[in-house]
């Protein structure tokens, strides 16, 4: 082949090179903060892939956290109570002059209980908790967003520092890593252990937040349970009004797997009845309806 074709495929084939790493990096970019993280060895939910920067230092300890992809924030809490409503972003603007039943605070929602792809959650704003660096789902309903401030106040107060990962996902963005998962885990059926499809997931109610601590390296792991911050949640969320959805042992009732950091707002009322229930969200709900066999 002459020089001149060679040089001529060399350059097509080195431009495609570029045009391929330039849309991935793009995608990088857009990409939402769980899909970055190098692979957990344990099931971590929706945030399978985790491990985040985290601030720079947990008070009190003097230990410092595994430095991972950039410098870690300070510990100050992040963010205003304010309604995210100064962003174009249309899936992220309440829409008070539509409440429908979707809004209420009970509402169930699981593999057969689905979310229109067009529901955006009434009054998201941000909760004025410290937040794992880099956290950028972290709006949720004000009535949880209170509730969660009032949490981890009296956590930090008991000796107990919690910070918050991830609260709202618009649909799009659960489809987005409901299909990394499924890469990751290998099929839909293993991927839905660990990780809702889109409109089924909490996360898009606004009303649930994943949760974690130093102790696990900010991350959303089945370790968490066992931590103090993450027993402390299990006996206490109820008192704030959550309940923890994903209990050891339901996975066949809730259909995913055990996890410690998965928190729902359900109000005081309910949370402290279903809590003391010592039953799933799922089969309360059965119960208080009539469907229960006992
Ligand atoms: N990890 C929970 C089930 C979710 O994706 O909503
Ligand atoms: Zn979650």
């Amino acid at each position: 082949m002459p020089l001149k074709i060679k040089l001529r495929l060399l350059t097509i084939v080195l431009c495609i090179v570029i045009v391929v790493l330039c849309i991935e990096a793009y995608n990088a970019i857009q990409e939402d903060i769980y899909d970055k993280g190098p692979k957990a060895q344990s099931p971590e939910g929706d945030n399978i892939v985790i491990i985040l920067s985290g601030p720079s230092y947990e008070p009190g300890t003097g230990t410092e956290p595994e430095m991972t992809q950039k410098p870690m924030e300070t510990q100050k809490p992040v963010g205003s109570k304010k309604p995210v409503s100064t962003k174009p972003d249309r899936t992220q603007i309440p829409n008070e002059e539509k409440p429908n039943d979707l809004n209420d605070i009970a509402i169930l929602v699981n593999k057969t209980n689905e979310l229109p792809s067009d529901f955006v959650p009434l009054n998201l704003v941000k909760p004025d908790v410290p937040f794992v660096s880099g956290a950028k789902n972290n709006l949720m309903r004000k009535e949880a967003a209170d509730a969660l401030e009032r949490m981890f106040d009296d956590a930090r107060k008991a000796g107990f520092s919690l910070y918050a990962l991830s609260g709202y996902r618009r649909y799009d963005n659960q489809k987005q890593i409901f299909n990394k998962n499924i890469a990751k885990y290998g099929s839909i059926e293993a991927a839905n252990m660990y990780s809702a499809k889109p409109g089924q997931s909490e996360h898009q109610t606004g009303l649930a937040m994943d949760i974690t601590s130093a102790g696990v390296k900010f991350k959303l792991t089945e370790a968490f349970g066992d931590t103090p911050e993450g027993k402390w949640v299990a006996a206490n969320a109820h008192r704030y009004g959550f309940i923890l959805r994903y209990p050891k042992g339901k996975e066949q009732i809730t259909g995913y797997a055990y996890e410690p950091w998965h928190i729902r707002f359900l109000g005081e009322e309910l949370a402290a009845r279903v809590y003391h229930s010592g039953l799933t969200y799922e089969e309360y709900l059965d119960k208080a309806a009539g469907n229960f066999n006992d």
